[in-house]
């Protein structure tokens, strides 16, 4: 790809340096089939050797004074905001996002950096009063020490930063391993890192294509003592066995299949709103996006009509074109999955509202499915498309029971303009996020995170440093 874009860059990131080593992998545009740049292919050597340089670089990381970690989070967050045009293209190319949602993403990205520059100033201890008049107990929170983070290709910079900041602000290092399909956001960021003044090794960013074996490393290394991931939760799952050989820290932030409620007594121009925010961010393969439409039969025909008009509004293409909203699916495999539960559905009876078919190359058309019924795939499994799926139901038990009916537990959102059903609802789903009468739920400054299969661990917020952190207790005899 020709591109006079100074950030894009395929070489790994040792100890503040690149590095190619002997083989490499093309970095595909989901929206082209174009090869944007190759990138390192390292081997499990090069792994460990990134390792390495977290672990010598950290005794000094751990006991630079805080002010100091925190300045250099805040310019990593500056440089990442000024070089917004240049990262959103990157993520672009690499992810197949609209333009404008990339540019979202920076500065959704840049904040968890911001945020966490100031957290590092409130990572208090505790003192807590003795029983006995002989000791003094004291409690201290430290660094875990190196940090492997996996992230996914569908955030490029925000799954990054929502675990490098909180490590980093912390006093941990970080071994970060970004999705083969999107390494050159993160390879960019991580240049800008060490602009901002980040200390050689204190942040690595290791690619390859042996996910499966990077991943083994990364959790079973005993120098590495915490993991973070965010991905799938079959690969959560064996990430939590391999941790468990050297009893890691473990963040999980996995699948979700998350219902959407909307009831009779719902405000339908902004459960429409919601929905298509919740729904069609990044062409539907966010963790969060909503899998499941639940709509009351008092308002069924009318939400069905509206949803279907505003999803016959959204230009499809590729993302660097102006007013393009939904872009191409991620890969082969991501499209095959939506093609199947949609054609799924609609033998098992479903009415296609509009859309329903592959439009060209990795693009599918946005999609809405009316009275699909509960044996669908679509009910059951995570689809990470375009694809708008609606439920009929009748009373609120059924549609709480309904919502429930998953092993997944990330993100819930309902509409009603009933105050008391609204904390009745909400206290009864069963996800670690509800959005009540809004679609938007994602903010540095809340917990991200779920429960059941959806994983361990929050993300973000105040809650999220902790993830980064041991509690170590004092008793002073006096
Ligand atoms: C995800 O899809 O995992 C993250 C979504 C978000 O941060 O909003």
């Amino acid at each position: 790809m020709k591109t006079r874009n100074k950030l894009i860059n395929g070489a790994a990131f040792i100890n503040g340096e690149e590095f190619i080593g002997k083989k490499t992998f093309d970095v595909v545009n989901p929206a082209t089939g174009e090869a944007i740049v190759s990138v390192a292919d390292l081997g499990l050597k090069d792994i460990e050797r990134a390792i390495n340089s977290a672990e010598e670089a950290w005794p000094s990381w751990r006991t630079t004074p805080i002010a100091e970690r925190s300045a250099i989070l805040k310019r990593w967050h500056d440089l990442m905001i000024k070089h917004t045009d240049e990262i959103a293209e990157i993520m672009t190319v690499e992810s197949g996002k609209p333009l404008e949602e990339s540019k979202i993403e920076v500065t959704y990205g840049a904040s968890f950096v911001s945020w966490f520059a100031e957290e590092s100033y409130r990572t208090y201890g505790d003192q807590i009063p003795s029983p006995t008049a002989d000791k003094q107990i004291v409690v201290l929170r430290q660094p875990v020490g190196v940090c492997a983070a996996i992230t996914p290709w569908n955030f490029p910079l925000a799954m990054v930063t929502r675990k490098v900041a909180p490590a980093l602000a912390a006093g941990c290092t970080v071994v970060l391993k970004p999705a083969s399909q999107t390494p050159l956001t993160a390879i960019a960021v991580a240049h800008l890192a060490l602009a901002a003044g980040l200390p050689k090794g204190v942040f690595n960013v290791v690619t390859g294509k042996d996910a499966e074996g990077i991943g083994k490393l990364l959790a079973t290394n005993d120098k590495i003592r915490k993991i973070s991931f965010t991905g799938s939760t079959a690969v959560g799952k064996t990430l939590m066995q391999h941790a468990a050989s050297t009893v890691k820290k473990i963040s999980l932030e996995l699948g979700g299949n998350a219902p959407f409620i909307v009831f009779d007594d719902a405000d339908i121009e902004a459960a429409v709103k919601g929905a298509i925010a919740a729904k069609f961010r990044n062409a539907g393969q966010t963790c969060v996006a909503v899998n499941r439409f639940l709509v009351q039969e008092g308002v069924y025909d009318q939400f069905a009509e509206r949803i279907t008009e505003a999803v016959n509004q959204l230009k499809v293409g590729n993302g660097l074109e102006k007013g393009v909203k939904v872009g191409p699916v991620i890969n082969q495999k991501g499209l095959e999955k939506v093609e199947n539960h949609v054609k799924d559905a609609i033998e098992k009876g479903a009415s296609v509202l509009t859309g329903g078919k592959h439009k060209n190359a990795l693009f599918f058309e946005p999609t809405v499915l009316g009275d699909i019924p509960l044996e669908a795939k679509i009910a059951k499994e995570e689809t990470f498309g375009p694809v708008v799926s609606l439920f009929r139901f009748k009373t609120e038990d059924e549609a709480v029971a309904l919502a429930n009916s998953t092993e997944y537990g990330l993100a819930a959102y309902f509409y009603s303009d009933n105050v008391k059903r609204c904390w009745r609802v909400a206290q009864a789903l069963e996800a670690g996020m509800v959005g009540i009468n809004e679609g938007a739920i994602s903010t540095a400054v809340a917990p991200f995170g779920g429960i059941k299969e959806s994983g361990i661990g929050r993300e973000g917020s105040k809650y999220g440093i902790d993830e980064y952190m041991e509690i170590k207790y004092l008793c002073f005899g006096l």
